[in-house]
């Protein structure tokens, strides 16, 4: 110990030093950079900079453009050829030669497709999030890609919102744990190694509070909501290195996104420090206009460069209008000149001025190496919440099997939103994996009986029971097409679509045991149907691999070990739901009056009644954090390092996590916290740490974590970030329902 510190740590300070004045000579010198360029711009090809344009091919028109300056930033261009000659336009026939910055929707995956975002919090591991994000990174650069809008970071807790899909769920710690993985991934070690991508944290901010889970809707979000729900997801990626954040299209109380300088230019600029790139989202600017805010599209300009956004997406009201607003003194040249300061500090970062070109190299899509990342992933995506008397694994007696539903052999769909380089010819599907690794086996015995989700035809019932009535097991893939979630697909009904229903009850008819596994883009609503099915295996999309993956689990090569990173409901009609709620003056307690039991004519009571629905109850069908496994998992010994605390002790918990069954399993162990009065109210249960870990059959491991001091603080209403004396409850558990309980005394 005492050689540690005499000789290695002085050794580890001096090395840091010597990387952090490194990072200091190098970027003092982007900056020199930056501004020797600067200085040499006509406002022109400044406000080009700001520009940023969907592709329109190696065309004259573009051409044209990138020889005038008038565009920074090319939005969805995917040909290598057609991206290096387009930058060698810019580099060699605009005046300057400065670089364009080539980016693309690279949301889970570029050719080798990853479960949804959603899925992939549903693993709760934010390594091989990195690691499949590193991948994704990889492939896109390779064609030539270098910045992605990715990762979304917008917390939801209404499931008919259909870009829940593309976040990490509905808690703000889960949330920003993955967001800065997935940004770690992406931007790999350094900028400027060419297989770095450019991440850009999405929507800033409040985008998931949409109104009605309706998409582009209003939101009301008070202060104290905004700070402690909405907005440390987009610090943490701030804090992980995000080069770039997006303004989303919402207004928050009734302030629009794109022009809101509190947002921008207090919160993420001064108060976090931000000095990357601030985007619009398409046309967001523009949309202004929409929401009641501005007049015209010169208004809509100098509200969005008034409130910090440096780069105008695919609307051209900079290009078109920020000249003459500077004429008229409406804004200052220092606010053109700062915005083109980030977005040249970024391409000097990205090395893009020396390397602009893509190397073109033997193709690194679908590599081996990034499909077994793949299906790891989307094993630890998927969801066990059901299995009746251990139906899964399915026993090595079974002979025969009926496929059954239009997602066994879906190959586009299982590939999730937001996928437009991915091919479904590389898709391997449950039914190819079935018929590939088990064919010689069982008798598969396969009817979709719905050709798509939405299908509503029933002329393949009879076939698809005759087929279940003929095999031992029923496996019926039911969900959602991939266009069925996803920007601008929200969903008011959220159960299974067109006639999965009706097939499901069919099927349950003939008495065979039914194992229903679910790709969707939400929590489908599916109480109904859970009691006619043994088991229910939830997947979200699952990817490229998602066959293999899930067909694994079916026949207990491995063992599931994803949980919920929603809460999962019984209704569409509790949303939005969400297990960090308040408690309210009336918390539901006891036994609980339901519709069926109000006798008739019943007098008016309110006194004594509580918070919940009358058809729906309290809970949700499955609490944020569940997921069975193979085997069972036994808590105990919570020990806490200390039961009272000031304000400047770390507290260590911990706690004994036993593998009680007969198979080597991973558990997410959970740690949650509640502080049980506040200046302002404080939600029931609060995420603040977890861990997954694997055991073999019969091991035990103790499990520690530590809460810091900055873990209990919140803002209140005064904007103040406070730690306030008093009372807190702890758990340490499988999900937000259940666990050790212990308690402390911050004092
Ligand atoms: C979406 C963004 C996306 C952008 C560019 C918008 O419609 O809201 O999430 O990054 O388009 O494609």
């Amino acid at each position: 110990m005492k050689r540690f510190f005499k000789t290695v740590l002085p050794k580890i300070v001096f090395l840091t030093l010597l990387v952090s004045c490194g990072n200091l000579k190098e970027n003092n010198l982007i900056d020199k950079k930056v501004e020797d360029l600067l200085s040499q711009m006509t406002l022109e090809e400044k406000i080009g900079q700001l520009v940023q344009q969907t592709t329109i091919g190696y065309t004259d028109n573009m051409i044209g453009q990138i020889k005038q300056g008038n565009i920074g930033s090319i939005l969805n261009e995917v040909d290598p050829d057609v991206i290096n000659n387009l930058q060698k336009v810019a580099m060699e026939e605009s005046r300057l030669g400065i670089p364009i910055l080539f980016a693309r929707d690279v949301i889970h995956g570029f050719k080798t497709i990853f479960p949804v975002p959603l899925g992939q919090a549903a693993s709760w591991n934010p390594q091989l999030i990195e690691e499949g994000s590193r991948i994704t990174a990889v492939e896109a650069t390779s064609a030539g890609v270098r910045w992605t809008f990715a990762p979304m970071l917008d917390i939801a807790r209404d499931q008919r919102w259909g870009r829940i899909v593309e976040g990490f769920g509905e808690d703000p710690f889960l949330t920003s744990v993955m967001g800065a993985a997935t940004i770690k991934g992406f931007q790999g070690k350094e900028l400027n190694d060419p297989a770095s991508l450019l991440a850009c944290a999405k929507h800033f901010a409040g985008y998931g509070a949409a109104e009605g889970g309706r998409d582009y809707n209003t939101t009301v979000i008070s202060t104290e909501q905004l700070r402690n729900t909405y907005l440390p997801p987009f610090k943490a990626a701030v804090e992980a290195g995000a080069g770039t954040l997006m303004v989303s299209f919402n207004e928050i109380n009734g302030i629009p996104n794109s022009g809101n300088t509190s947002l921008i230019r207090d919160i993420l600029r001064k108060e976090w420090g931000f000095d990357g790139l601030v985007v619009s989202d398409w046309n967001s600017i523009g949309e202004m206009l929409n929401h009641g805010y501005v007049e015209n599209p010169e208004q809509a300009a100098e509200a969005a460069l008034k409130a910090g956004v440096d780069m105008d997406m695919e609307n051209h009201v900079y290009l078109h209008h920020l000249a003459r607003l500077l004429k008229e003194n409406r804004i200052k040249e220092s606010m053109i000149d700062d915005a083109v300061r980030r977005i040249l500090r970024l391409k000097f970062k990205l090395g893009l001025f020396e390397n602009p070109y893509v190397e073109i190299k033997e193709s690194v899509f679908y590599a081996d190496e990034h499909l077994a990342k793949a299906k790891e992933t989307a094993i630890q995506s998927a969801i066990l919440l059901k299995n009746e008397n251990n139906i899964l694994p399915l026993s090595d007696k079974i002979k025969s099997i009926a496929v059954i539903g239009p997602m066994a052999d879906a190959p586009h769909d299982q590939l999730g939103t937001w996928v437009f380089d991915g091919e479904k010819s590389h898709t391997v599907t449950p039914l190819a994996t079935l018929r590939a690794e088990y064919g010689s086996r069982l008798k598969i015995n396969y009817v979709a009986g719905l050709n798509y989700s939405r299908d509503l035809d029933n002329k393949q019932f009879a076939q698809a029971v005759a087929a279940a009535k003929a095999s031992d097991v029923v496996l019926f893939f039911g969900g959602e097409e991939s266009i069925l979630s996803g920007e601008a697909h929200s969903r008011a009904d959220i159960s299974l679509p067109g006639a999965q229903k009706d097939l499901l009850a069919k099927i349950a008819e003939t008495g065979k045991p039914v194992i229903l596994i679910v790709m969707a883009g939400r929590a489908i609503e599916i109480y109904k149907e859970l009691p006619l099915v043994d088991a229910y295996l939830f997947s979200f999309h699952p990817g490229t691999m998602g066959g293999p993956a899930l067909v694994d689990l079916i026949f207990g090569k491995t063992v599931p070990s994803g949980k919920l990173p929603v809460t999962y409901p019984k209704m569409v009609g509790q949303m939005p739901l969400y297990y960090n709620h308040k408690n309210t003056g009336r918390p539901p307690a006891g036994e609980l009056e339901t519709i069926e039991n109000i006798p008739l004519e019943a007098g008016q009571v309110s006194l004594g009644n509580t918070s919940y629905y009358l058809d729906a109850g309290k809970d949700p069908l499955f609490p944020f954090g569940y997921g069975l496994s193979y085997t069972t998992f036994e808590y105990s010994d919570l020990k806490l390092s200390a039961t009272e605390i000031t304000g400047k002790d770390n507290l260590r918990v911990s706690c004994t996590v036993k593998n009680t069954g007969n198979r080597e399993a991973a558990e997410v162990v959970q740690l949650y916290i509640r502080d049980l009065v506040g200046s302002v109210t404080r939600p029931v249960k609060e995420l603040k740490a977890f861990d997954k870990i694997t055991l073999k059959a019969g091991e035990s491991q103790t499990v520690e974590f530590t809460l810091t001091p900055d873990a209990l603080k919140f803002r209140n209403n005064q904007n103040q970030q406070v730690l306030e004396p008093g009372n807190f409850n702890l758990w340490i558990g499988p999900n937000s329902a259940e666990g050790l309980k212990g308690a402390f005394i911050l004092k």
